[in-house]
Order: structure tokens, then sequence, then C-alpha cells
């Protein structure tokens, strides 16, 4: 996956994969290695938990009244997924979630983040309810409840209805309407027992993989429709926000943003400011109109163009007092100045051109990277509590007859906690870690390549089986 205007590439193409790169991580000497913390150093109210999305993981896209979203749609389209890959069977976590959740226990985890598939629970997307939906997600946050698991919904996690999608999608303003009568339902139906709430999963994908570039659902493709989409995602988040306040007592609300931490290639006046613009697309372009600062123009003035498409009251509409913002860090980027990328003017360096360690999906290991985009974002005077609500890697799994081998995501994880741990010394306020992934799933245009899981997955049998990565969360959390 990644992210271009023009022919700048942010990062998230596997047509980079690095075996190489990958290998060497895994021969990376983890045993033996002291950790240098312990679960008590993150403080007695850290929350630790880990997380899946509806269409990666669920399946069952035919069942008890689910109608389809745009996912359904894309990977359906040929060329559009690797090997063709497709969602209809996934992790069959629908069938299988009384197990997953077991297994969430097993890892030593209490709070477990979940999204609802939207065209499961209205399948036109407004309207009429599909009651087995709702069910069966009632089911799901009660088998939460009885494990003792504290259960966190993120109510878009990028499957819109494709009834939606065909009265324009993210497009169509009215989607702010439809997104509250989808929101209300989530918070009336849920809300009395899930007090945890993410509005929106990392809303720069849908506008940039989804409607720019193409290269996730629903697959358009042009600079023109980055801007409507974008300013309708930033209205849905706010918007999100105040329903499930008005309907939930006592929730805990947020919504989830990617980020980076950005370089530039070098001191160049030209590199500098490239830099500084993709810093605007990546890291701010969600969190300053919600805290009332606006969107970025002045490291970006192309997106001064994003005025046609707001309306009087806008500016207040997309504010909204969030408790906490979730912060989802996979990797670091350089760039620099290119001519031969329109809009942008910019090009990334990719972690094999400056040969540095990564992982499956080509993207930099880089942990301090992480401590700097969270220092980055402590600085926003108005931002109160931070959850990581995602961190994660793929590498290539050992599977042996004793087991997973993952030593490679196991020192990942290891580096990005102390990375945390120290921005958290520090006065950040980091309150959360929720692990990306439980289990391996389905992961986007990418398919069932890259292995994310702490849990790894036989797509033939379902058969689960906990790697070395899980098995050291489940001890590191023991009490
Ligand atoms: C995030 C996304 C997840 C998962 C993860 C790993 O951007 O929210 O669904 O795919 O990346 O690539």
């Amino acid at each position: 996956m990644c992210l271009t205007f023009g022919e700048i590439v942010i990062a998230r193409d596997l047509k980079d994969f690095r075996l190489g790169n990958a290998l060497a991580m895994n021969e990376r000497e983890v045993v033996g290695v002291d950790d240098g913390f312990v679960m008590a150093d993150f403080g007695s109210d850290f929350r630790w938990g880990t997380a899946v999305a509806a269409f990666q993981v669920e399946g069952a896209v035919n069942a008890d009244g689910r109608a389809a979203s745009i996912w359904d749609t894309f990977t359906k389209k040929k060329g559009r997924i690797k090997n063709s890959d497709h969602a209809d069977t996934a992790c069959d976590f629908y069938t299988n979630y009384e197990s997953d959740l077991d297994l969430v226990r097993e890892l030593g985890f209490e709070h477990f983040r979940f999204s609802i598939s939207w065209s499961r629970i209205l399948p036109k997307g407004t309207g009429e309810i599909n009651q087995a939906g709702i069910d069966f997600y009632n089911r799901l946050i009660d088998k939460c409840l009885q494990l003792g698991i504290e259960p966190w919904i993120t109510v878009y996690h990028w499957d819109l209805p494709q009834a939606l999608e065909d009265r324009g999608g993210w497009k169509n303003r009215e989607i702010v309407a439809w997104f509250n009568e989808y929101a209300r339902l989530c918070a009336t139906e849920f809300g009395d027992r899930v007090k945890n709430w993410i509005v929106l999963n990392e809303p720069m994908a849908v506008a940039g993989l989804g409607y720019t570039t193409g290269q996730h659902a629903p697959g358009k493709k042009g600079i023109w429709n980055f801007l409507p989409v974008a300013h309708h995602l930033a209205l849905c988040q706010a918007e999100g926000g105040r329903v499930v306040r008005e309907h939930v007592p006592g929730a805990y609300i947020g919504t989830a943003v990617s980020c980076s931490f950005i370089e530039a290639f070098s001191q160049s006046q030209k590199d500098i400011k490239a830099a500084k613009r993709a810093d605007a697309i990546m890291n701010r372009f969600f969190i300053e109109p919600l805290l009332g600062m606006g969107y970025p123009f002045d490291a970006f003035p192309f997106l001064k163009n994003i005025k046609k498409y707001m309306r009087e009251g806008d500016q207040e509409r997309l504010k909204f007092d969030f408790d906490f913002i979730g912060l989802q860090n996979y990797f670091s980027v350089v760039v620099r100045h290119s001519y031969f990328a329109p809009v942008l003017w910019l090009k990334e360096v990719s972690a094999k051109e400056r040969n540095v360690p990564s992982t499956v999906m080509g993207w930099e290991v880089n942990p301090d990277g992480m401590y700097k985009i969270l220092k980055q974002f402590a600085d926003y005077e108005d931002l109160r509590d931070i959850i990581l609500t995602e961190n994660g890697a793929a590498f290539v799994d050992v599977c042996t007859d004793d087991g997973v081998s993952d030593k490679s995501r196991l020192m990942y994880f290891k580096e990005h906690l102390s990375a945390i741990l120290k921005a958290k010394k520090e006065g950040v306020t980091v309150k959360g870690y929720l692990a990306w992934s439980l289990i391996d799933n389905f992961e986007w245009a990418e398919g069932y390549t890259p292995r994310f899981g702490l849990v790894h997955v036989d797509f033939k049998t379902q058969k689960r089986t906990v790697k070395d990565s899980g098995k050291w969360f489940a001890n590191f959390l023991k009490k």
C-alpha cells in the first residue's frame, strides 16, 4: 500500500518487499536481551490491549442479512488485491469470536478493539436496521465483558456500505447525515456496555488511498477527490464524537489518526520544505481542525482549495474535544523534493534506498521515530490523552512443530514499547497501547501475505497458534 500524489510514494508499498531486509531483522539477536522495562513502569492505569477490524477478520460476508461494503466490491475487481485474495472468509471471526476472545485473555490483554461493519447493521447504510447484525455485536460485547475484557469500538474502519458509495460515498456531503445516523445507532445499541469509542480509523488512508491513488476501496483516483473526501471525513470525526458524547454517558471518546515522524533527506531548503508538506498531510491534517486550528495551509498552500467544499459554520463543526487521540504509528518517513511529483512535489526516500532495517511492508523500523512523533503530538496544547491505538509489524514467521518463532516482531514490539516509555517518562500522556494485531488477517490490498498477528492463523484450517511474540506479551502482562 502506498499513499501517492502524482509520483510521491509514501511508504506503504509491498512492491518494495525486501525479503533480505526482513530476514536480516529476523536474525537480529533478541534472545537474552534485557527488555530494560517491566509492565509496572507504564503505570497501573495503563491500558494494554490488542486490535482487529471487521473487514479484516470477520468473513461471513453474506451471513444473516449483511450487505456488501466497498471492500467486498473492490476485492472482486481484477488486479486490485495481491494474489486475488479476498476476505469472504478471512479469519472467520464471525464464527470464531469466542475462542479468539479467549486468546485475548490468554495473551494477558484486558482491552480489545474491534470495528463495527456498517453494512452488517445497516445494509443500505441508512434506514432499515439488520437486527441479526446487531445481535452479533451484542454477543461479542457480552463475551468480552464475561471474560473481563474491556471492549473498544471503532465506528468506522474503512468498510463503507456499497449502497452509500453508489450515492457518492465520501465525496457526497450527505455522508455527514448518514454517518450521524450510523454512529447514533452504534451508540444507542452498544453504549450501555461499551465505554471506549474510536470514531474513525485513519481518515488519511481513506482520502489518500481510497479516493486519490485508488489503491484501496473504492478505488477512485484523482487529487480533486482528495479535498471533498478529506473535508467530509474531518466533519464526520467531530460529528461522531458529538453523537457518542450525547448518547453514551461516561464514554471515553477518541478518534484514530495515522502518524509518522518525517525527516528531510538533506538540509537543503527544498528538502526541508518538502518534509513540512509531508508532515502537513501525514500528521497535521486531521488533528489540527479538531483542535480549532484549521487545516495546515501554512505548510501546504494547495490545501486552501478545500475552502470550496467548506460551508459557513464548518470551522466550528470541525472541532471536538476528544478525551483521547488514537495514534497509529508503524514507521517513519524520509522525503526529498522532487520535480516529478506534481502537487506535493516530493518523493519518499525508501528504507531500501537508505539500506535501513524494514518490515515485509517495506516500512522502516525506527522506534526513535515513534518517540519523536509522540513528542510532536504532545506539543499540541489542547490534546488530552494519547492512546497508541495501533502499532505492530509484518515479518516472515518461522513455523515449526514447536510453534511460531517471530523474533523480529518481538524485537519490534520491545523497541517500540521502550520508545513509548521514554516519551512517557518525559511527560507525554500516553495512556494505553493496543497491539496490531491479535491474529494474522486480511491486510487490505496486500491480501494475506503480510502477517501482523501475535497469533498465527492457518487460513486453510482456521487453526490459531500463539507466536513467540504473543507468549512474550502473556508473560510480560502477568500480574
Ligand atoms: C493500519 C490499519 C489496519 C492495518 C494496519 C497494518 O493502517 O488501520 O487496519 O491494516 O495498518 O497495516
